[in-house]
């Protein structure tokens, strides 16, 4: 918990998730400029928003990966030792996952997940339909350094990060994130990874600025998660979505952008709000092939194998603990 956080708990009667929460919120909405962590995005109405835009016509990266993990499943099995455990960093819809554990040989699967009744809901789907395999939960911050449990120790381990969730990063946390997972895995480990590429800027402009206005809901929803469980006054009319491409650094940023001076409080504090002033909510970092690599490399991992759809929209690596 943090400082402000830990003040907050004094003064409100909060579970320690939701104190967390309420610091966080009150401490980068007094910064200019003023922001908010994507982590937050996910209560059960965002989860189900996001479950939403992966099926837009315009949101292309979860139905490219799929399509990658699905044709190259034989090539993906192959480099997998039989016997292991499979660690899924952030564990959310279990459709990649199940492909996964569909065409190897995998004798544990450890979902960590900071959302414990997430998880246990999807542990019990996967307990039915994968009979012989050991699941076990870990209900962690997978950004922060965990334990794995003592039933997979003795197993070799394969890391999964599918989704592009790495582009939620900045990169100085994407290499301490790669490092940390070659750290928790260990020596000979390895990790299929999803990562989103660089192209074609209308294309990535689209993707999170839909049509039917689904990304703007979910950006929109941290401001009702924020007014439901913190007791915030957000007037939602009173702010827009808005996603634009940064060529410079290689991401696309999302903000919410008040529509007029206004005031929001929450919990004892005041956030004043100028006309066009914005929240920034995400940041969504796109890779070229060479740029991960790099990456991957400085975090001390050797990319094994690298595998794009045929237009290169999107990639999934397998990568080698040294
Ligand atoms: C879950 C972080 C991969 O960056 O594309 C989708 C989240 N935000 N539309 C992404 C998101 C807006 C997504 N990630």
């Amino acid at each position: 918990m943090n400082v402000r956080a830990a003040a907050l708990a004094k003064a409100y009667p909060f579970d320690e998730a939701t104190s967390a929460f309420a610091g966080d919120v009150i401490g980068d909405l007094a910064r200019h400029p003023k922001r908010l962590s994507p982590k937050y995005f996910y209560d059960a109405t965002g989860s189900e928003l996001f479950e939403q835009i992966t099926v837009l016509p315009e949101y292309y990266p979860t139905r490219t990966e799929l399509g990658i993990l699905r044709d190259r499943g034989s090539e993906i099995a192959a480099i997998i030792p039989n016997g292991a455990a499979l660690v899924e960093f952030g564990a959310g819809a279990t459709t990649k996952v199940r492909l996964l554990l569909e065409t190897s040989e995998f004798a544990a699967y450890v979902p960590v997940d900071i959302s414990g009744d997430f998880l246990k809901a999807q542990a019990d789907g996967l307990r039915r339909d994968f009979p012989g395999l050991g699941i076990y939960p870990v209900a962690a911050d997978f950004t922060t350094p965990f334990a794995l449990p003592e039933a997979v120790a003795a197993m070799p381990k394969v890391g999964f990060f599918p989704g592009s969730t790495l582009g939620n990063f900045e990169p100085s946390e994407a290499l301490a994130f790669l490092r940390s997972a070659r750290k928790i895995l260990g020596h000979g480990a390895q990790m299929i990874i999803g990562v989103d590429l660089e192209k074609d800027e209308r294309v990535l402009y689209d993707a999170y600025n839909d049509a039917a206005g689904v990304t703007a809901r979910f950006n929109l929803n941290v401001l009702v998660r924020i007014n439901r469980e913190l007791g915030g006054n957000f007037d939602l009319s009173g702010f827009t979505h808005r996603s634009i491409y940064n060529r410079d650094r290689h991401r696309i940023e999302m903000h919410l952008i008040s529509r007029k001076a206004q005031t929001v409080r929450i919990l004892g504090n005041t956030f004043a709000f100028r006309p066009g002033e914005s929240i920034h909510t995400e940041n969504s970092y796109k890779y070229s092939l060479e740029r991960f690599t790099a990456l991957a490399r400085s975090a001390g991992w050797t990319v094994r194998d690298s595998w794009t759809d045929a237009n290169t929209m999107f990639s999934v690596h397998a990568l080698v603990a040294d």
